[in-house]
């Protein structure tokens, strides 16, 4: 496929998209660092990418909005170049509830973000894409949709929406050099989670330690890239061998 646009990582001030954008960058791509509420963490994400001699702008857009995306899209365009990447990472909270409490309105909450705001960010990149000759369509998915935490049931039902958009896609898009992947992580300590200490957690992990985000970021990178153009429609989890 080789570089020929932009990639757009939504939810990028922190987290996993942070360090995404930064290694999405670091391969040659010119990132658009997505933020919603923290500028000042999408800013100087995008100053550090430039510092390394890369090419970053921060964006502000809420990604559950149609406005916004078509907005972010094309100002995405306009400073970089047509959008061949697309990462879909950010999240809104995140609640654990047990699903007798679960309300509609809880469920619609996560759907915004796996469901909706996918679905505009494809509409909004879809033509860009057809016109470059193909593209890559990024989910970041969890596997806690396969582990099925007690309390996730909101996420994980949205989650695994998600998923079945990605395989839906990939069928529908192939035929325009377009893949659609989910990279699913499992638990990867970030900010929002402060200083973990799961010894539990840890002795279920086959390599027995927590992952990074750079080790997920290392995945997305592999999935824009040129050596992953066979594979669509895929899950890759990334966790460490969480599997019992
Ligand atoms: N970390 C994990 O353990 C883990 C495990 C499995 C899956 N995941 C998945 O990985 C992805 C990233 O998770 P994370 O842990 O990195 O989350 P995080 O640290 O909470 O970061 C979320 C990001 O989303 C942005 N955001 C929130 N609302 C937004 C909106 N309406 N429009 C645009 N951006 C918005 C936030 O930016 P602002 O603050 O600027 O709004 C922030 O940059 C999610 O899809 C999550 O489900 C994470």
């Amino acid at each position: 496929m080789g570089i020929k646009g932009s990639a757009l990582v939504t939810g990028a001030s922190r987290g996993l998209g942070a360090h995404i954008a930064r290694r999405l960058a670091a391969d040659g791509w010119p990132v658009a660092v997505n933020y919603h509420a923290e500028a000042a963490g999408a800013k100087r994400v995008a100053a550090g990418i430039v510092a390394a001699g890369g090419r970053a702008v921060a964006l502000h857009g809420d990604v559950t909005d149609e406005f916004d995306v078509r907005r972010l899209v094309a100002t995405t365009a306009e400073r970089l170049g047509p959008v061949q990447v697309v990462v879909a990472n950010a999240t809104g909270p995140q609640p654990v509830s047990p699903a007798e409490l679960v309300s509609w309105q809880d469920h619609l909450d996560q759907l915004e973000f796996f469901v909706k705001s996918p679905t505009l960010l494809l509409q909004a990149t879809l033509a860009g894409m057809r016109e470059l000759g193909g593209g890559r369509f990024i989910h970041i998915g969890s596997d806690s949709l396969r582990r099925a935490f007690p309390g996730t049931s909101a996420y994980n039902a949205a989650k695994g929406a998600q998923l079945a958009l990605a395989r839906t896609w990939a069928r529908e898009f192939g035929r325009h050099g377009i893949t659609v992947n989910v990279v699913s992580p499992g638990w990867i300590p970030v900010e929002r989670h402060g200083e973990v200490d799961a010894p539990e957690y840890v002795a279920d992990v086959a390599l027995r330690r927590m992952g990074t985000p750079e080790e997920v970021a290392d995945v997305v990178a592999f999935v824009a890239s040129d050596a992953s153009r066979f594979i669509t429609g895929e899950q890759l989890t990334v966790n460490g061998g969480h599997h019992g």
